[in-house]
């Protein structure tokens, strides 16, 4: 029988997975807040899942450690996802990627400071505006980087804007729209074609 590795992303992103695996017939037996086990078994006999940090999934799915991998647009964009096929929009964890800042500042300025864990997509973002930003890496708390006079702007995710709201910034540009995307490895894509083309046809009906 062959085997499928699934890796899907912690947090957010796994809550709105696994009910579809769950449509398509692939439940979870281990529970991946309580079990401390790194690979987890599923309904189906032939597929197991590593549930690891969004950014890493496309690490796993790349080098084929992972056939096949879940994790947001954002992620991909900003890690440049090479070797990956990029078959299905899931159209979970929707926002949108955003210039954002405080009221009255000229973020069109030829010179910017920005901050942001997307500091790939962000630098090609400006250049391609004619703009030179200097990219100030941060791993949370982006909202308070204008506040206190780190930056400029910030290059963030944005879904219902309270979180800008609640610290006084307010919406610039869109960067990008983004949900969750199907990746899967491109030599297992030609090695296990079946199994994985069937998968992706039955995620493909439940979410189309
Ligand atoms: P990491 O552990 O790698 O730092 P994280 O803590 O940012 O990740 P989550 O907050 O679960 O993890 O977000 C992971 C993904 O969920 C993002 O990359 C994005 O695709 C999506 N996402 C993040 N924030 C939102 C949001 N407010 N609304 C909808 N989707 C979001
Ligand atoms: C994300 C993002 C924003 C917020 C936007 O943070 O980084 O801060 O959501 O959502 P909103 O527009 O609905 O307020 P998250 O809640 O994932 O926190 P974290 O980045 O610190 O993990």
């Amino acid at each position: 029988m062959t085997k499928l590795t699934i890796a899907l992303s912690k947090g957010r992103i796994l809550k709105d997975t696994l009910p579809l695996l769950k449509q398509v017939g692939i439940e979870l037996l281990d529970d991946p807040k309580e079990s401390r086990k790194l690979i987890l078994r599923t309904t189906q006999d032939n597929i197991s899942v590593v549930v690891v940090r969004p950014t890493d999934v496309p690490t796993f799915v790349q080098y084929g450690a992972a056939d096949i991998g879940v994790t947001g647009k954002d992620v991909l964009m900003e890690h440049g996802a090479q070797g990956v096929y990029e078959p299905l929009d899931l159209g979970i964890a929707r926002c949108k990627l955003m210039v954002a800042g405080m009221e009255g500042v000229d973020w069109k300025q030829p010179r910017l400071r920005v901050a942001t864990k997307y500091t790939n997509l962000a630098r090609a973002f400006f250049a391609g505006r004619g703009q030179q930003a200097e990219m100030i890496k941060l791993y949370g708390a982006m909202e308070l980087a204008p506040i206190v006079g780190l930056a400029d702007v910030i290059v963030d995710l944005v879904d219902t804007g309270n979180t800008l709201k609640a610290n006084g910034l307010i919406p610039f540009e869109e960067i990008a729209d983004i949900s969750s995307r199907l990746v899967v490895n491109k030599a297992a894509m030609k090695t296990k074609y079946n199994e994985i083309q069937k998968f992706i046809e039955q995620v493909q009906d439940i979410v189309s």
